[in-house]
């Protein structure tokens, strides 16, 4: 079972980035709105110029850039962004475009509470350019998977999906577009779930207690 958050005090978030952080904004703006019970406490990036960076300025949110290049290794790095995380009291990890595979040391200090959202049908195109790789195949549906996080990349047990129709004449950009609207949905969603204690880890199944 996943450990949900215990009280009414909102769940604290630590969100990994690389890259422009249109879900990082996507949070920032649910919590915003009032409609996540979530506190961003930490945005870490190992990428100076990330896009996300700024985005968590803008709204006040910490930010925080950890240069891989200033540890020998990657164990080493990872013990740096446990660390981050763990000084700002991060409860739940989202990794939101963040292009490192973590150490299994870090893994299993999140356990159940890191979450990565892919753009593709998992376990259908994990890794790099799942839009090229899924419009490569010519598969019909693509869309995006939430799963939590295990040793290996796109690989833990998936939470959510969601499915969007592959258009005749897709690009890359038109299609991960299309599924950006979706991640962006889908994200908010279940980190809502996991901050009202409604996911549960059997195994490789995730079962979500719908409220009706
Ligand atoms: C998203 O497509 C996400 O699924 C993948 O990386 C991309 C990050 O986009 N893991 P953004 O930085 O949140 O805009």
């Amino acid at each position: 079972m996943s450990d949900p958050s215990p009280s009414q005090s909102p769940l604290m978030l630590g969100i990994l980035v690389s890259g422009r952080g249109t879900n990082l904004h996507a949070i920032i703006e649910a919590i915003e709105r009032g409609q996540l019970t979530a506190q961003i406490a930490v945005v870490l990036s190992d990428k100076k110029e990330a896009q996300a960076i700024a985005r968590a300025k803008e709204h006040k949110v910490p930010a925080v850039f950890i240069d891989p290049n200033a540890y020998p290794s990657r164990e080493a790095y990872d013990d740096a962004l446990l660390e981050a995380l763990k000084s700002h009291c991060a409860e739940f990890v989202i990794l939101a475009g963040f292009m490192r595979l973590l150490t299994p040391h870090s893994v299993a200090a999140y356990r159940g509470r890191m979450i990565n959202i892919h753009p593709s049908l998992l376990p259908a195109f994990p890794g790099l350019r799942a839009h090229g790789q899924a419009l490569s195949y010519g598969v019909k549906v693509s869309g995006c998977t939430i799963h939590f996080v295990d040793e290996r990349m796109d690989h833990g047990p998936i939470i959510a999906q969601a499915s969007v129709p592959v258009l005749q004449g897709d690009t890359e950009v038109a299609l991960a577009n299309r599924i950006l609207i979706e991640e962006h949905r889908l994200l908010v969603e279940v980190i809502q779930c996991y901050s009202e204690g409604r996911l549960a880890i059997d195994g490789r199944v995730v079962r979500i207690d719908r409220q009706t």
